[in-house]
């Protein structure tokens, strides 16, 4: 079904004001590609009445997540990009476990899909852990909170079960075999691993000022789906949660340059992480 110039209009500035991500007019194939299972499950005859339904009836809030579950891209892999990984096992972990005083050191992946981010920070957590005298110290110091828009992807994360196609997405078949079990068909990741997660859902148009602080921040592939002003905004509000002198790592393809100047660079590994000033 296609989507006429003044529905895609409707649902560009729901989206927007809902989960912050922008499309712009080429984008209107998306919409009706991601939607068009929705329309045809709530029977509607075009995207006007759809949205219609959204605004009034009683379905309302449940389509409104529907529609957030179509829309959002949750493509992840496991130690995507590697040098995040390296910075924390080479860099960030060595000098937090000389620094004995601090007690918890709490990590935020926010837009963390369906675990993998999260999960592969805490396995380079037990890896660093492992050389360390005191490794279950410093193993019991981390907590590890992973937070999406996407119900869905919190429950799957949550559950911590993954398909073969998921589970060749960037992880070594020794890392497979150290923090996974076989469950028929699928993959579960180690309760040693779980213990230092834990997952809830969080918009981050709605960062609450009860969160954190956090020593690191993975806001990783997520903003680059928002427009300019939002990005102004949002790495405003996280460093309202990130502590001085905390880390912060972005996607590949994204900056704070242009959007913040309260961060520093760090070169690692092929890679730039940021530190708050
Ligand atoms: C492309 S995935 C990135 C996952 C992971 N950070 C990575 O780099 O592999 C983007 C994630 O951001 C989430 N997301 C999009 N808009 C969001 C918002 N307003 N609040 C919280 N999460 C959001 C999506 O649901 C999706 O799971």
């Amino acid at each position: 079904m296609k989507i006429s110039q003044n529905e895609f209009d409707l649902f560009r500035r729901l989206i927007q004001e809902k989960c912050g991500i922008a499309l712009d007019n080429s984008k209107a194939y998306l919409i009706e590609n991601r939607l068009a299972r929705l329309i045809a499950e709530t029977q509607c005859k075009n995207f006007g009445e759809l949205y219609f339904m959204l605004k009034n009836s009683a379905r309302a809030k449940k389509l409104l997540n529907q529609v957030i579950e179509a829309v959002t891209t949750k493509e992840t892999l496991w130690f995507r990009d590697q040098y995040p990984f390296k910075a924390l096992t080479n860099i960030i972990f060595p000098e937090y476990s000389k620094q004995s005083d601090i007690s918890e050191i709490n990590i935020w992946s926010a837009g963390c899909s369906t675990g993998q981010e999260p999960y592969s920070i805490a396995v380079t957590t037990q890896e660093f852990a492992r050389t360390l005298l005191d490794g279950q110290k410093f193993q019991k110091r981390i907590s590890i909170l992973g937070t999406d828009i996407s119900e869905r992807a919190v429950e799957h994360a949550l559950i911590g079960e993954y398909d073969e196609i998921a589970i060749q997405r960037g992880l070594s078949p020794k890392r497979l075999k150290d923090y996974f079990y076989q469950n028929e068909k699928k993959w579960q990741i180690n309760d040693s691993i779980k213990r230092l997660t834990h997952f809830h859902c969080q918009n981050l148009l709605d960062i609450p000022s009860q969160l954190g602080p956090f020593d690191i921040v993975f806001l990783r592939n997520v903003m680059i789906y928002f427009s300019e002003e939002l990005k102004i905004k949002i790495l405003k509000r996280v460093t309202t949660v990130l502590k001085k002198e905390g880390y912060l790592f972005l996607g590949t393809g994204e900056t704070v340059q242009g959007y913040s100047d309260r961060f520093a660079f760090i070169k690692h590994e092929g890679g730039i992480f940021f530190k708050l000033l």
